[in-house]
């Protein structure tokens, strides 16, 4: 039986992958910050007739990743699949977002994925192969305005993700970047925003999007198993990251200039409230 650490496995994405790994016979290690969280999704997994464990674990902290990869590494002796999909979000454009909101995301979004990626490779080398799917987003493509701070963390997850894959190719260990848009999960529960705006469109978005996080899970899996470095579940935004690859210029200019207009920010939550974002 293929082993699977996924961490943020307490809610949304994390949990979806939980249950499609459970169906898929792989015993999954559920890590989160949340014991209580994580413990309902294992009950799920269980239901589902999967097994596997819970962990608290704060990926933030290099300390809790080392021991997570301990006990794992511990009770199965191997790990195949390591998912790092915790993450948090934060909105406010550069001057207006605190720093503090700054260094909090960068410490779960993207330190959170390094320090997965710093523990588990080395273990993944000496086994002899596994893979590493990291969560990224669209936002790390298409850098819409407004979410700087959650954008550069999904950008440097993407990154990180593609040197990995050259890294990595000798080992035997594949490396798949996720990169979806909004899909309805707890994520804009916790968001640190600077306006009501900013938590309307994440909800809202969230609320309608077109793929479920279970549709997201299923697609990441897929990919991974067909060995592909990017998974971008929506069509959308397969559309938008071909226009910015044509011509980036043009594509930062034209986002430019309909940010200049008063009217965007409405543009943006009509096209929401139709699932088109
Ligand atoms: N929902 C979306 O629209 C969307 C779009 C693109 C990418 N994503 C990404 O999907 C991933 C999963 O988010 P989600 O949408 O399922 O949100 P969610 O809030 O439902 O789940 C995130 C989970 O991460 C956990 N978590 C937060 N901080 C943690 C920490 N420091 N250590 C360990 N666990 C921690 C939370 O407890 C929670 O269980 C994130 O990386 C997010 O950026 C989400």
């Amino acid at each position: 039986m293929p082993n699977a650490v996924v961490t943020g496995a307490a809610s949304g994405l994390g949990r979806a992958f939980a249950l499609a790994l459970a169906r898929k016979n792989w015993r999954v290690l559920v890590a989160d910050i949340n014991a209580v969280g994580a413990a309902e999704t294992l009950e799920l997994v269980k239901k589902e007739g999967g097994s596997g464990a819970t962990f608290r674990c704060d990926v933030a902290s290099l300390d809790d990743v080392k021991a997570m990869a301990a006990f794992a590494f511990g009770e199965w002796q191997r790990v195949d699949l390591l998912i790092n999909n915790a993450g948090i979000a934060v909105t406010g454009t550069v001057g207006d977002a605190p720093i503090e909101d700054w260094r909090w995301i960068f410490s779960v979004n993207f330190w959170g994925v390094l320090h997965g990626c710093h523990v588990f490779v080395p273990k993944m080398r000496e086994q002899g192969g596994g893979h590493i799917i990291n969560v990224a987003s669209a936002a790390g493509i298409v850098s819409l305005p407004e979410m700087p701070a959650y954008n550069a963390t999904k950008a440097a997850v993407i990154s990180l993700s593609e040197t990995m894959r050259c890294e990595l190719a000798a080992h035997r260990i594949g490396v798949t970047v996720v990169c979806p848009s909004f899909f309805r999960t707890n994520l804009a529960k916790g968001l640190h925003c600077t306006d009501e705006f900013q938590k309307t469109f994440a909800i809202v978005a969230m609320e309608n999007g077109r793929i479920s996080a279970d549709e997201v899970a299923k697609r990441a899996l897929r990919a991974m198993e067909k060995n592909r470095l990017y998974a971008i579940p929506h069509a959308s935004i397969r559309l938008l990251w071909f226009m910015k690859r044509v011509s980036p210029a043009m594509f930062y200019r034209n986002m430019a200039f309909m940010n200049k207009s008063s009217r965007f920010r409405m543009v943006l939550l009509a096209l929401a409230r139709r699932g088109l974002t």
